[in-house]
Formats: C-alpha cells, sequence, structure tokens
C-alpha cells in the first residue's frame, strides 16, 4: 500500500512517499480502509522533534533514538471497515468509521488497523463517523482536539451560566472548546488574533478578544474558566483574570477519556452543535507542504490530507 514513511527527525523533507506491507488486524483490531487524515501538530512536533528540554531524553526512548520507532505517522483518520480481527464485535466491513491513533500513529496511509475495545486515547479509539459530515470533516480533530477540549472543560468543573475564556480559540482545541462551552451553557469569550475573530464568533462566542491588540481583561477579570486552549498563557495571567473561585485550565494529554466520549461528540455533530473547521486540504503526495504549513503555528483549526485509492 502506499503511505508516507517518516525517514528521520527533521525538517519536512524528511517524509517520503513509498509502498509498505499492508497491515494485518490482530484479533481486536479493525483495518480501516483510509479516505482522509490530517496533519496534527503532533505529528508536526514527532518529525521535528520539538518537545520540551526535560522531556527530550524519555521521548527519544519511547519514539526511537535516530528515527521513529512506528514510521508511519498520522493520528487522525476517517475511512472504512475494510475487515475485522476474529473478536470485534462493533465493526463489520463497509462500515463507515472516525478513528484517532494515539502515539501508535500510522494514519499517513492508505490502510490503518485500530483496536476496536481501547479506552486510551493515546493508543486510539474508533467510533462509527457523524453522518452528517464528510471523510475529510471526520477525520479533522474531532477525536483528538475534540476530547482534549471536552476534558479540558470538565478538568475545569464547567457548569451552565458560567463565564469561560478560550484562550487560543483559533487552534485545533480552541474550535471545539468554544463550541462545548455553549452546549454547556457557558458566556464564552473567545481569544484569537484579529483574522480569525470572525471565525471565532461563527463559532458561537458571545465575545471575542484579539489578542494581538487588545487588553484581555477587556471583559472583566471574573471568569470561571480561563481554558488556555493553546498552551501560550502564561499562569500568572491565567489566574488574573479568574474570579475567586475561578480555575485555571492549561491543554493536555488527558487521561480518563472513554469510548462514550466520542460517541457523545458524534452526537453532538450529528444535532449540528459541533463542527470542525478545516483551513486547508492537501493530497497525501504533499504532505511535505501540508507539515511546512501546519509547523508554522498559525493554522485555523484543522489541516485534512486526503487520500485516494488507484
Ligand atoms: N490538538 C490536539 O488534539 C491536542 C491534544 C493534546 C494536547 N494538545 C496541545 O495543545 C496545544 C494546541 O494544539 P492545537 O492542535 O490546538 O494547535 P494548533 O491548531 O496548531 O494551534 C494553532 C493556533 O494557535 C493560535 N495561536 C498561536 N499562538 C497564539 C498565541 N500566542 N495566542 C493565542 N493563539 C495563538 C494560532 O492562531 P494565530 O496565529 O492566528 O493567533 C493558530 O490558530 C499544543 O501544545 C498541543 O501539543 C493538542
Amino acid at each position: 500500500m502506499k503511505a508516507v514513511v517518516c525517514t528521520g527527525y527533521g525538517a519536512p523533507e524528511v517524509l517520503k512517499l513509498a509502498e509498505v506491507p499492508k497491515p494485518v488486524p490482530k484479533h481486536n483490531e479493525a483495518l480501516i480502509k483510509n479516505f482522509a487524515t490530517t496533519c496534527h501538530i503532533g505529528d508536526v512536533r514527532v518529525r521535528s522533534f520539538d518537545v520540551p528540554l526535560l522531556q527530550k531524553i524519555p521521548f527519544r526512548l519511547y519514539l526511537g533514538l535516530t528515527k521513529p520507532k512506528r514510521p508511519i505517522l498520522g493520528m487522525e483518520l476517517a475511512g472504512e471497515v475494510e475487515s475485522i480481527g476474529k473478536d470485534v464485535k462493533r465493526f463489520k466491513p463497509g462500515d463507515k468509521v472516525f478513528a484517532c491513533t494515539g502515539f501508535v500513529f500510522g494514519a499517513y496511509a492508505e490502510y490503518t488497523c485500530v483496536p476496536e475495545d481501547s479506552k486510551n486515547i493515546k493508543i486510539g479509539m474508533v467510533a462509527d463517523k457523524p453522518s452528517n459530515m464528510t471523510y475529510e470533516e471526520a477525520a479533522a480533530g474531532v477525536t483528538t482536539g475534540g476530547i482534549t477540549a471536552l476534558t479540558g472543560l470538565r478538568k475545569g468543573g464547567i457548569r451552565n451560566g458560567q463565564k469561560i475564556m478560550v484562550y487560543g480559540t483559533s487552534g485545533s482545541v480552541g474550535v471545539f472548546a468554544v463550541q462545548l462551552a455553549k452546549h454547556y451553557g457557558a458566556e464564552v469569550t473567545g481569544v484569537c488574533s484579529t483574522g480569525n475573530l470572525e471565525m471565532v464568533q461563527s463559532l458561537g462566542a458571545d465575545n471575542v478578544i484579539d489578542y494581538t491588540c487588545e487588553e484581555l481583561s477587556k471583559y472583566g477579570i471574573d471568569y470561571d474558566i480561563v481554558f488556555d486552549a493553546v498552551g501560550k498563557l502564561t499562569a500568572s495571567k491565567g489566574k488574573s483574570l479568574l474570579s475567586r473561585s475561578g480555575k485555571s485550565v492549561k491543554v493536555g494529554a488527558e487521561g480518563g477519556v472513554s469510548i462514550d466520549d466520542l460517541y457523545f461528540l458524534k452526537e453532538l455533530v450529528e444535532n449540528g452543535e459541533l463542527k470542525t473547521v478545516i483551513d486547508r486540504t492537501y493530497p497525501l503526495e504533499q504532505i511535505v507542504e501540508a507539515h511546512r504549513y501546519v509547523g508554522k503555528g498559525h493554522k485555523k483549526g484543522h489541516v485534512v490530507i486526503t487520500i485516494s485509492h488507484q
């Protein structure tokens, strides 16, 4: 099958299109014929080995010393079940699904195996694709940014009527955080740069602040939750915007996720309460260009990679 292989750590050019063996599903896995994946910030970080100094050694040991041990990157996908292992109960060939593959990666390929029974976002989760999304839309973030936004808001103890700031509203996590906060009945202030104000408003934000030229205190300093969805707000700045009992939450890879959470997000998509944002789309053959773009750190929502099957 056709796949993109990461031949080392470095510039986007380390990614090479190659012919590799088609994977065979284990007993608990579904083999998925992928129609779309994404260029996720996690893929860019692994390829470029852009990790915090203290994590460099543990990450090298985990990911591979001189090049990724799992050379096919790609953390999100949408496609059709091609075949299943003997223990798989929830899916059958032909089912339309969306999935994340976590730190197992593997979505930059025509086919990927995903465990049916995983309850751990770090090793992947698969669910039926929302019926009102295309494969491109379904690959774009619900299974990763959406889940991360949901767990972050829950960590902040989100409740109806609260006043919430989502800092970094234009990224993969931010676009879902603002919509989920509205679903829970919060008053939401989104923070982004000038070019994204309109998009963030269209996602339901009650107020928007342009972080390039406006004070973050424009709409008060009495937030119940300040959710830093992009990891760029200093702890002291976040704290200064909170009410006495308010909580500051920084985006992170949260545990405690279940497959029910993914089906909950699917339901919100199908109800029209949650949508994704696609900035650009590239074919798999142009993965280098996609990585170059996402690496600049200014994508709006998601960058989708389409996979054609000859
Ligand atoms: N996506 C996930 O599934 C996930 C899961 C777990 C953890 N994380 C972590 O969460 C962080 C965000 O991930 P992401 O996927 O959402 O990133 P992303 O989509 O690549 O974020 C890009 C967005 O961040 C905005 N941005 C950049 N600098 C900013 C600043 N100083 N203030 C406000 N906004 C800024 C950019 O808009 P402008 O340049 O126009 O401002 C752009 O829209 C990363 O550290 C990632 O490792 C992500």
